[in-house]
């Protein structure tokens, strides 16, 4: 990967640059907010490190990333003049290992799915070459149709943030966590560019720390008035009457509405419920995994223990601690007030709705 420096002004998650020959670039999120810095990826290799590393995350944009990896999958075979057969095989093959790299963002696989649908839907195509480029099509198609995601779930997440009102958010969940804009931030940015007073408060997001370092980072760009708390603040700070709402975003949502995302969102929710303040999840419906029923199905990313014994780069735990890291958990859809989507706000949250919003 050679990374390069980037202006403030250029921030973008993840796009492709150039034709079928070109690269993947996406900004670094582990050096954020110290360091703004673009990675050029050109190997699928290096597009699956850069997801397993958490360089580009945040459910939306692993699934860009992705798409755009498996054409960087193919790549080869046009270059060494490949049969169109051996280039089919390269792509799937691109897709079964780019889905080994993250188990519990299901736009993921939702990504890969329609990347190999490509395949099956192009059975005559003429050249390696032409594969390259159906794929490079739909991986932007996915790119773009995010883009329009993310601005329609901001102007119906804008309607349940009220004027002069503290909101609560966990983890990252803005332009860096997708094509750009965002899910649950992208209803607060579209509430402030309404005019609407929001102060937001951010979870730190242990171990990771995706919401001091990220969404912090995203909201002062924006000026949006933030302040950082500690995880284990949120309680206090609700007591205090600080915060009006709560908001976050999804890494798979199932169709009865129980919610993954990252870890330490239930507690949120469970301390929401219990100072009666309203918790709203916003996500696309490519978050939406219809197949299972209830949130005990969904896969939970367990991360390696020096992410919370060594973390940024100092030990904080004695060695060879018994360390447990899942990087997710669920909220049952009873303590969700609403969901939001691009097509509109499900509330209540039952599973006769969320099919109704989402099928
Ligand atoms: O491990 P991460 O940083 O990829 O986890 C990200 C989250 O949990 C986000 O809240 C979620 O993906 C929503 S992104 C719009």
């Amino acid at each position: 990967m050679i990374p390069t420096q980037l202006s403030v002004k250029q921030v973008f998650s993840v796009q492709w640059s150039g034709n079928i020959h070109g690269n993947l670039e996406l900004i670094d999120q582990t050096l954020l907010p110290m360091q703004l810095k673009v990675l050029s990826i050109s190997t699928i290799v290096e597009a699956f490190e850069a997801i397993v590393m958490l360089r580009v995350r945040g459910a939306p944009a692993i699934g860009i990333a992705a798409a755009y990896g498996v054409v960087l999958g193919v790549q080869k075979c046009f270059r060494d003049g490949n049969s169109v057969a051996e280039s089919r095989d390269a792509a799937l093959h691109a897709c079964d290992y780019l889905a080994t790299s993250r188990p519990t963002a299901v736009n993921l696989f939702w990504a890969l799915d329609r990347m190999r649908s490509v395949i099956s839907r192009n059975p005559n195509v003429a050249s390696a070459a032409d594969i390259a480029q159906a794929l490079l099509r739909e991986a932007r198609l996915i790119h773009d149709e995010d883009r329009r995601m993310c601005h329609a779930i901001g102007e119906h997440g804008a309607r349940l943030l009220d004027d002069n009102s503290g909101v609560l958010t966990h983890c990252n969940t803005g332009g860096l966590a997708t094509s750009e804009y965002g899910t649950a931030l992208a209803a607060i940015f579209t509430a402030q560019d309404q005019g609407k007073n929001i102060h937001v408060y951010a979870d730190e997001t242990r171990p990771l720390l995706q919401g001091s370092r990220l969404t912090a980072w995203e909201l002062q760009r924006r000026q949006v008035p933030c302040t950082v708390i500690c995880d284990s603040m949120a309680a206090q700070v609700m007591r205090e009457g600080r915060i009006q709402a709560v908001i976050v975003g999804a890494d798979r949502i199932t169709a009865r509405g129980d919610t993954a995302n990252k870890i330490g969102t239930y507690g949120v929710a469970v301390l929401a419920r219990y100072h009666n303040i309203p918790f709203y999840v916003a996500a696309p419906r490519s978050t939406f995994d219809l197949s299972i029923v209830s949130g005990d199905d969904i896969p939970i990313e367990q991360r390696k223990a020096e992410e919370i014994t060594n973390g940024f780069g100092r030990q904080t735990a004695p060695n060879e601690i018994d360390v447990y890291n899942p990087a997710f958990d669920v909220t049952p859809a009873e303590l969700i007030s609403a969901i939001v989507t691009e097509r509109g706000i499900i509330s209540p949250v039952s599973e006769e709705n969320v099919r109704h919003c989402v099928e």
